[in-house]
């Protein structure tokens, strides 16, 4: 069947509010074409992050449920320690609010200033952790993944003669632990394929360095490895992902992402000496070791999705629906990152609005215009969220790339034809859209907050 369906019937719906263009129009002028200014029920399909978007299963509500609350030794944190244990089993599991206070601990107990923390590439709160420490963020994909044409099918791949570089010019003693984000979210949700994954452990291995996976999209990039990497297409995926972290010493997740829920995450590692000192920082800052940062429920909730986020109708949909927008706006002549990642399709906005110079912001403007032609909500990666440098001056950012991505079990296959569509219409009359300013920034993470209206 060329169709692919989606693996689950809807048991609970949510109105969207259908809004005109003339609304629309108005509305993002009253946000001061900030779409994160915007109030989501003004928004028709709202593709601005898959973090913490997921829809939940009847499973994972009925759970919530079985949620118990107790302080301490709550039967929660053990079915959560199951689930994750059968697929990432480390010696030690420390539960956090999300993904970034994993890092936050997780750096704050291993880095010291001066210290170097090289990954493919490091997500944006990651790399801010990392620095927080007075540590260096160090990226070292593959120079695939910083193509966006090349069709590698692995460009999350860390550059293994690059590391190996990078080790003996700073120094064992200078690098407390390698990372691995997979799927690579800052490089375009590209995947790490095994190979790659058991060459940074040796690598890693051979010089005593304790490598990291920051594990967010795990399933998903289980998922290309069973479809891309030989030898892998009769594997169970429960089986690419236990075996993708035997390869580590521990790892950070987001249970937002690949735990199909809408908060949490957790910190593992194998090593008892960092394991007590990191319980000891959580109970500091996020709660006692058996919730950490998490309710009863929410721990239930993760622990059923990870039993079904691993499941291969689900994930054949999940990917498929991602390359079913890419195709079909590709088709047309929209320029994306390719191919199309895991999590979301990123549009070249450089490329479709080359008479609108990076300094005016070509990212923002094909973001605004989606959401006043269709409802669609993305998010500007580019000179608008990078452009601004610590001196105050501005430079262009590598590229000016507009995400769509696709909230997990959200959307159905019509609503992604209708953001097709909606692609497709507005790259037809692309000839017609503006440059825009900011007209108010504040002097960090500007994309936030900042105002901004079109050039005359
Ligand atoms: C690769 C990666 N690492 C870490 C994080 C941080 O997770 P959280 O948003 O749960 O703090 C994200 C979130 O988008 C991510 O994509």
């Amino acid at each position: 069947m060329k169709t692919i369906i989606e693996p689950f019937r809807i048991k609970s719906v949510e109105p969207i509010r259908m809004t005109t263009r003339e609304e629309r129009e108005q509305l993002v002028r009253d946000a001061h074409y900030n779409l994160f200014t915007l109030h989501s029920d003004d928004v028709l399909i709202d593709l601005l992050t898959d973090s913490g978007t997921s829809s939940m299963s009847a499973r994972q509500w009925g759970a919530l449920m079985q949620g118990d609350e107790s302080y301490a030794g709550s039967p929660s944190f053990y079915r959560f320690k199951q689930a994750v244990d059968r697929l990432m089993p480390f010696n030690y599991l420390i539960p956090t609010h999300q993904g970034r206070a994993a890092e936050s601990i997780l750096f704050t107990v291993v880095c010291k200033p001066g210290q170097k923390i090289p990954n493919n590439t490091h997500f944006d709160t990651t790399r801010a952790n990392v620095e927080s420490q007075g540590s260096e963020a160090v990226d070292l994909v593959i120079a695939e993944g910083r193509d966006p044409e090349s069709l590698h099918p692995f460009k999350g791949n860390m550059d293994i003669a690059a590391l190996e570089d990078f080790i003996s010019r700073t120094g064992v003693d200078k690098i407390p632990l390698c990372m691995l984000t997979i799927t690579n979210n800052s490089g375009g949700g590209q995947p790490v394929s095994m190979e790659n994954i058991r060459q940074t452990h040796e690598v890693c291995q051979k010089h005593n360095i304790p490598l990291f996976i920051d594990a967010c999209r795990f399933a998903e990039n289980a998922w290309f490895i069973k479809q891309r990497e030989p030898g892998y297409a009769d594997v169970p995926i429960e089986d690419i992902v236990r075996k993708m972290f035997s390869y580590a010493e521990g790892c950070t997740m987001s249970a937002k992402k690949d735990g199909l829920a809408n908060s949490g995450g957790w910190l593992a590692m194998n090593n008892e000496d960092w394991a007590v000192e990191c319980r000891n920082r959580l109970i500091l800052t996020e709660g006692f070791p058996t919730y950490g940062g998490l309710t009863g429920r929410d721990m239930d909730a993760i622990a059923i999705g990870l039993e079904e986020v691993v499941q291969e109708d689900y994930l054949h949909y999940r990917i498929a629906s991602t390359q079913y927008v890419a195709r079909h706006i590709t088709d047309v002549g929209v320029p994306i990152v390719q191919p199309a990642g895991g999590h979301a399709v990123y549009i070249d906005a450089r490329r479709l609005l080359p008479h609108i110079p990076p300094l005016q912001y070509p990212g923002q403007s094909l973001a605004v215009e989606l959401y006043k032609h269709g409802g669609i909500r993305g998010c500007e990666i580019g000179t608008a969220m990078f452009g601004l440098q610590p001196d105050g001056q501005e430079i262009p950012a590598r590229m000016d790339l507009v995400r769509l991505a696709i909230p997990r079990r959200m959307y159905t296959q019509s609503q992604m034809d209708y953001v097709i569509e909606v692609v497709q219409e507005v790259f037809e009359y692309r000839g017609s859209m503006r440059g825009m300013k900011f007209v108010r920034q504040p002097q960090v993470l500007r994309h936030f907050t900042g105002h901004f209206d079109y050039i005359d």
